[in-house]
C-alpha cells in the first residue's frame, strides 16, 4: 500500500469520544515504551506524525489518524507502565478494554511485544484476554534492530509455544523495526488486504 496522506485527526479520552465510526480501524497497543508510536510513524514515512518518547507513558490519549482518506490508525495508551499509581493504571485499562470492546468498526488490534524480552505474564495475559474476547489481533514484534539475528527467532519461538499450550491457532506474526523500516510493508499488505469497509 502506498502511503499517500496521513493526518491527525483527534485525541479522545474514552471510546465514546471518537471519531464516528464510518471507516475501517487498525489499532495499535502494547506495553509502555515498546514502541507503538515509532513503529506508526514508520509506517507512514512521517517522522512525527505520533508522539514518541524515551520515558514511558508518553501515549496518554487515544489517537486517531486518518490514512489514505479511507482508514484510520490508531495509536493506544501502554498497558502496565509500573510507575504510575495503580488506580491511574487501573483507569488505562479501563480505557482501553473499553475501547476494544465497543469499537464497532475496528479490524484488528495489532499486539507489539519487545522482541528482546522472553514471554512476559503481562503480554500473554493479554493476548489471552483478547482470544477470550474474540478480540482479533496479530502479534508484531518490535526493535529488531537492537537483537543479533537468531535472538529475535528466538524470542519468537518461545511465545508461538506459550500460546499454543492454549490455542490452536497462532495469531499473525510480523517481526518489525521502526528504526530500519522492516516488516512494516507486511502490516500495511495485511492491512489493505483486509480493509473491506
Ligand atoms: P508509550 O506511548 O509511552 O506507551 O510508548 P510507545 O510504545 O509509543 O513507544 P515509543 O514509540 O514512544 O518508543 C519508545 C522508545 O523506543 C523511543 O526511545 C524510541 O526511539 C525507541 N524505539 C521504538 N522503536 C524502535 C525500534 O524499532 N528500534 C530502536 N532501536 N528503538 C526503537
Ligand atoms: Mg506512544
Amino acid at each position: 500500500m502506498v502511503i499517500k496522506t496521513a493526518e491527525f485527526v483527534k485525541s479522545s479520552q474514552k471510546w465514546q469520544d471518537c471519531p464516528e465510526p464510518t471507516m475501517a480501524e487498525y489499532a495499535f497497543i502494547g506495553r509502555s515504551n515498546v514502541g507503538k508510536s515509532s513503529l506508526i510513524n514508520a509506517m507512514m514515512n512521517h517522522k512525527d506524525l505520533a508522539k514518541t518518547s524515551q520515558t514511558p507513558g508518553k501515549t496518554q490519549l487515544i489517537n486517531h489518524f486518518l490514512v489514505n482518506e479511507n482508514w484510520f490508525l490508531t495509536d493506544l495508551p501502554g498497558y502496565g507502565y509500573a510507575k504510575v499509581s495503580k488506580s491511574l493504571r487501573k483507569d488505562f485499562e479501563k480505557l482501553i478494554t473499553n475501547y476494544i470492546l465497543n469499537r464497532q468498526n475496528l479490524v484488528n488490534l495489532f499486539v507489539l511485544i519487545d522482541s528482546r524480552l522472553t514471554p512476559q505474564k503481562i503480554d500473554l495475559e493479554f493476548m489471552q484476554w483478547c482470544g477470550e474476547s474474540n478480540v482479533p489481533f496479530s502479534i508484531v514484534f518490535t526493535k529488531v534492530d537492537k537483537l543479533k539475528p537468531g535472538a529475535a527467532d528466538r524470542n519468537v519461538e518461545a511465545y508461538k509455544k506459550e500460546l499454543l499450550n492454549t490455542w490452536e491457532d497462532l495469531p499473525e506474526i510480523y517481526v518489525t523495526s521502526a528504526e530500519k523500516k522492516t516488516g512494516t510493508d507486511n502490516i500495511l499488505k495485511f492491512i489493505s488486504e483486509t480493509n473491506q469497509f
